[in-house]
């Protein structure tokens, strides 16, 4: 696997949810990706991007008491988890989040660090931060399938690798 990263700039809320749509259409609508920053730092935006790709039209929350959301949607599965809230990693476990990283679905994961241990690895991992105007997202590959889709994803958003 080849290192690569490609950093975003969104300048607002309408740009950061179509890098959204393009990173999920880059990972064919599966795989795993982890989204840090801090709050505000965009993340449920970004997602709801990625649930717009995949059909869903309607309001998108954190699960930040329930710890995940799925969506069956007509292009695939999504799980969107939160994990602030997670006191231990292995509660992941009685969640079921097992099954949910083993079906060919879409894991969104904000807070990866609160399941650091448990956590399978990511596809690609997300650094979202703030910038004058809007957003910079840092986009790392952790596999090659995350390879691939920051390769296309760069393509489709003419970024520099
Ligand atoms: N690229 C952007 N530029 C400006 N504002 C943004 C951008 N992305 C998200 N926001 C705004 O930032 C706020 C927090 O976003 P949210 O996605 O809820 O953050 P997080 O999930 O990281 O806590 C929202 O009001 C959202 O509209
Ligand atoms: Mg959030």
């Amino acid at each position: 696997m080849s290192k690569t990263t490609i950093i975003l700039e969104a300048g607002d809320e309408a740009a950061q949810v179509a890098i959204g749509r393009q990173l999920a259409e880059a990972l064919g609508y599966r795989g795993i990706v982890y989204l840090n920053g801090e709050l505000g730092a965009g993340k449920t935006t970004l997602a709801r991007g990625v649930l717009r790709a995949l059909g869903h039209d309607g309001a998108v929350k954190s699960p930040t008491y329930t710890l995940v959301e799925p969506y069956d949607l007509e292009s695939g599965r999504v799980y969107h988890f939160d994990l602030y809230r997670l006191a231990d990693p292995e509660e992941l476990e009685f969640l079921g989040a097992r099954e949910m990283f083993a079906d060919n679905a879409l894991a969104l994961v904000e807070w990866p660090i609160r399941g650091e241990g448990w956590l399978p690895a990511a596809d690609v991992v997300i650094t979202l931060s703030l910038i004058q105007q809007g957003r910079r997202l840092v986009l790392e590959a952790g596999s090659d399938h995350g390879v691939q889709a920051l390769q296309a994803l760069a393509v489709a958003s003419r970024a520099f690798s």
